[in-house]
């Protein structure tokens, strides 16, 4: 079954919680929380102390996808705040093996993203660290652009590669996912969409949620 994982990224956030309970009612499996540093990526979002506010408004997992640099200073931080997923870029200046481990012994689940550059054999090294990659389908800093096709290819090759190594990792992709890309993503052997757009402008999220959740 494939989870999704609603982006609240463009939501009105004097609104949160209302978005939050938005994304519970119509069914999807965890939220996205998109952190941006405005330096890793050209926008700035939020970080710890929003994503504690948000926290008690959801029983969802928080997914959070840290799109910044030196994310270790902050793993600490994100943990207590509620993450309960933390994803760093492979792209990112921290020490990747360090900063993974340091995830797992706070007892927050490791991911580890690749931008659309990074071929997916720089991941391998980290695949027995981590419970789930995130292959992007666009460039990371901004909601609402088109989904990158030609990223498929990547997630072949790790589905592979994880299946050599004998590992349960999850695949995610990130970037201009709806009805018609998602499926496209399930068969290369993806498990796991971003949505961010297509979900929170479709008039029948709860429809689009269990459709996706059923590929
Ligand atoms: C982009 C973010 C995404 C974004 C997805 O940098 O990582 O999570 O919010 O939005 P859509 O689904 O609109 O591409
Ligand atoms: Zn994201």
């Amino acid at each position: 079954m494939m989870k999704v994982s609603p982006s609240i990224l463009t939501c009105d956030f004097a609104h949160g919680a209302e978005a939050l309970q938005f994304v519970e009612k119509n069914g999807a499996d965890m939220v996205h929380l998109d952190v941006m540093d405005g330096i890793f990526v050209p926008n700035l979002s939020f970080g710890p102390p929003v994503i504690a506010c948000l926290r008690p408004h959801t029983t969802l997992p928080f997914d959070v996808h840290l799109m910044m640099q030196k994310p270790h200073r902050l793993i600490e931080a994100f943990a207590k705040a509620g993450a309960d997923s933390l994803n760093i870029h492979l792209e990112c200046d921290s020490p990747i093996q360090e900063t993974l481990e340091k995830i797992r012994s706070l007892g927050v689940s490791p991911a580890i993203t690749i931008k659309p550059n990074t071929p997916a054999s720089a991941v391998f090294p980290y695949l027995p660290l981590v419970d789930m990659v995130l292959v992007m389908t666009v460039e990371p800093g901004f909601g609402g652009q088109s989904f990158m096709a030609d990223m498929l290819p990547k997630v072949t090759a790790l589905r592979q590669e994880i299946d050599r190594q004998g590992l349960s990792v999850s695949i995610q992709v990130d970037g201009g996912i709806n009805a018609e890309t998602a499926v496209m993503a399930a068969k290369a052997g993806v498990d796991n969409v971003v949505m961010g757009s297509a979900f929170f402008n479709e008039t029948y999220p709860q429809a689009l949620v269990k459709q996706v959740q059923a590929l």
